[in-house]
């Protein structure tokens, strides 16, 4: 009997959707290279790969795209659920409740997908994020507009304006590079669920409330915490110090799988860079302490194979392109519900409920004894 703590190298499942090569620091989706991804790809032809496996052909990639277009709009119950939700309340929270109250509004309580419910889940996301987005600047939701992109509708409906094509591009990529992962804690959450036969609902919904936690996409949100308190770079060696010194974390940094740069934040840095020029400001200033925690970070943590992960420069990217830091992992979750749904659909094929065991190091046949004689 051997435990597998965090269930670290046990495979789950065979997937062709993503592999992971930790080693060398290199991501396939669909056996296509992140790189060339990134490079020539969009939100919408990617999720399409990832979802059907192949890319597709001029018919297929309009109709897709059409049909995520036109299903941006949200339900009044869902918009009344955002309305009436307190403005401090966490996005993740509020982005897993309107999720579910559109699992009631499809009323599935067992497993089944159509065709629309993926389109649906796909397209209303950054409807739904951005709706709250607007209502907690105290200002009117943005519809959105069928005439834009995924990304730059999204970042439309965020700040009222029509998006420059540097900002198009880097949401883009950012959305292309969050797609999917493997077998992460969130895509695993979501396999658990679905492997019950439960809807496909519940099953998002398990993946917003595991990739909700620092430990996983959170991390975005806490790395941008972590450059504001370091506040210049002067102070990056001496706050890094002391954070290892604490045991505490440097948050964007280290991964299960990847023991060297996580390509993901490679192709991020180039994008924050990218912004930090053009906006300058307090963009640049973040992103040159950033840069600065990576190198000191690497100095004292690369040796054991802890380096960016994905996490770290997209704190930027998202900041830079209107995000408050609370919302950056439901942006994570708006791209990753594409993976968590192409998981579940293969693994669900030849379904196995998802049961593992518990070893058992406590007493047995201990004497009941009545409340009142204890
Ligand atoms: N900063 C400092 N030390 C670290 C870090 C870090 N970011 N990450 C790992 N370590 C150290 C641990 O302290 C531990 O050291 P020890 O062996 O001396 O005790 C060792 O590296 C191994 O760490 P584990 O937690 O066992 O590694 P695991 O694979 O379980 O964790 C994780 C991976 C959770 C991502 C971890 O690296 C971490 O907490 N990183 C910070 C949070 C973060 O950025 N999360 C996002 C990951 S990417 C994603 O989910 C989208």
């Amino acid at each position: 009997m051997e435990i597998k703590k965090g269930l670290e190298d046990v495979y789950v499942k065979e997937t062709e959707i993503t592999y992971i090569d930790g080693e060398l620091g290199r991501l396939y989706y669909r056996g296509y290279s992140i790189y060339d991804l990134a490079e020539f790809s969009n939100f919408e032809e990617t999720s399409y790969l990832i979802l059907y496996g192949k890319l597709p052909n001029v018919y297929e990639y309009e109709n897709f795209v059409k049909s995520l277009r036109e299903s941006r709009g949200i339900s009044d119950r869902v918009k009344e659920f955002l309305k009436g939700v307190k403005k401090n309340a966490y996005p993740m929270d509020v982005l897993r409740t309107a999720v579910s109250i559109m699992g009631l509004e499809e009323n599935s309580h067992t497993y089944s997908v159509s065709e629309q419910s993926i389109i649906n889940l796909i397209s209303k996301f950054p409807t739904i994020i951005s709706y709250y987005i607007r209502l907690r600047r105290d200002l009117e939701p943005v519809e959105p507009d069928t005439s834009l992109s995924h990304a730059a509708n999204f970042l439309y409906m965020v700040n009222g304006t029509k998006p420059s094509e540097e900002e198009c591009r880097a949401m883009d990529v950012a959305m292309i590079l969050h797609i999917d992962h493997e077998m992460n804690a969130s895509t695993f959450a979501s396999l658990v669920v679905a492997s019950t036969l439960s809807d496909i609902y519940s099953a998002i919904i398990a993946g917003i409330s595991a990739l909700k936690g620092p430990l996983h996409g959170g991390a975005n949100y806490e790395a941008l915490k972590m450059f504001r308190e370091i506040g210049d770079v002067e102070n990056v060696e001496k706050y890094i110090l002391n954070r290892l010194a604490n045991k505490q974390r440097i948050m964007g940094f280290g991964h299960r799988v990847y023991k060297t740069y996580d390509p993901r934040a490679r192709i991020l840095k180039s994008y924050a860079k990218l912004l930090a020029e053009k906006k300058g400001g307090e963009i640049r200033r973040l992103y040159e302490i950033a840069e600065k925690v990576e190198e000191i970070g690497i100095k004292y943590l690369g040796s054991k194979g802890i380096y960016p992960n994905v996490d770290f420069y997209s704190s930027i990217v998202f900041y830079a392109l209107g995000f408050e830091p609370e919302f950056f992992p439901t942006v994570f979750a708006s791209a990753r519900v594409t993976g968590w749904i192409a998981h579940i659909l293969e693994y669900v094929k030849d379904n196995k409920i998802i049961r593992p065991k518990a070893y058992y190091k406590g007493e047995i046949g201990r004497k009941y004894i009545p409340l009142d004689s204890r």
